[in-house]
């Protein structure tokens, strides 16, 4: 997240949350207050050990003196989690980036439903309890494997309790007689001006998208996490940086972001899968070849931006603002 507005923070508390999952308390360092949030918004964090990943931010959206995110353990991680995990303590000094919201919360619906799996709850409890603060109505469906690896299961039945109950439905699918939500039941069941939202792992967003493809979409709200799409990396077009007229060839197996930080042009960027818009940059000519999970269907179709770390271009020159 090389040119991303840098706040430098510390690890005020680190909690554990559930098996395998720990939050942390951020603080800045310089004892001032933090950037305000909205609600599904996301920080990207540069770690101690060269590495930027986005955590959705679960605390209370009216909080500005400290950020929290939750961490899951990935036993396919890269450097991400486990460093987190093994190696960030308490006290420990990091860069991390104003908020960014790719997964905003439509404050004004008549009633929200909130799909959660495993992790994905994080910015769901932030959504929860703002709808809760607002005094909407809300519920949220919560699966996870069983309940020892479910985190903020506490914070959430506060805010049942607090809402007057029967907002919080929790499903451990590999509990004894354990089995996975049946999306298409329930957002079938879900009023058409219902507004819908799930964040999870790959497989439920893949059965809730397929679940919501009758419904309007301006009603239906996905973040996803991790990317199953292949980067474009077929190369073999020039790009084009509008404000200082360099041109970057894009060979094969190169990502448009490889290829500008090969040509050392820093660019802002965290997931490098498409998943976080850290990276998102305007299209001023050509036609990009979007493999991004941020961009709705209406702004891929208008090709007025893309993210350079996964999608390429299908024009032979594809021409950034940057
Ligand atoms: S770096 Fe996350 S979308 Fe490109």
């Amino acid at each position: 997240m090389s040119s991303t507005p840098s706040i430098e923070v510390r690890v005020q508390s680190t909690r554990w949350e559930a098996e395998g999952i720990v939050s942390l308390e951020l603080v800045r360092t310089d004892g001032a207050m933090l950037p305000a949030f909205a609600a599904g918004a996301h920080i990207d964090m540069e770690l101690p050990n060269g590495i930027s990943r986005s955590y959705s931010l679960m605390n209370d959206p009216t909080e500005t003196h400290r950020y929290v995110v939750a961490v899951n353990r990935d036993p396919a991680s890269r450097g991400g989690s486990k460093f987190i995990h093994d190696a960030l303590r308490c006290g420990d000094r990091l860069q991390i980036s104003a908020p960014g919201n790719n997964f905003p919360l439509e404050e004004s619906a008549g009633h929200t439903v909130l799909f959660a799996g495993g992790i994905g709850v994080t910015p769901l409890l932030c959504m929860a309890r703002r709808l809760q603060a607002l005094g909407r109505s809300w519920e949220i469906w919560y699966s996870a494997r069983t309940r020892s690896v479910a985190a903020c299961i506490d914070a959430l039945m506060a805010l049942d309790a607090a809402a007057g109950g029967n907002r919080v439905h929790l499903n451990f699918d590999q509990a004894p007689g354990g089995r996975m939500l049946d999306l298409e039941a329930l957002v079938g069941a879900c009023a058409p001006d219902t507004h819908v939202y799930c964040c999870g792992p790959l497989p439920m967003l893949a059965a809730f998208e397929k679940a919501c493809a009758a419904r309007d979409q301006a009603t239906v709200h996905v973040e996803y996490f991790s990317s199953a799409t292949p980067v474009a990396a077929e190369g073999g077009y020039t790009v084009v940086l509008s404000r200082s007229g360099r041109s970057i060839e894009v060979t094969p197996g190169k990502t448009i972001l490889d290829a500008m930080l090969d040509s050392d042009i820093d660019v802002p960027y965290s997931c490098m899968e498409g998943v976080c818009g850290t990276c998102e940059l305007r299209v001023i000519e050509g036609l990009p070849d979007h493999r991004d999970l941020v961009l709705s269907k209406e702004e891929r179709a208008a090709n007025k931006s893309l993210m350079v770390c996964c999608s390429g271009s299908l024009t032979p020159r594809l021409v950034l603002d940057w």
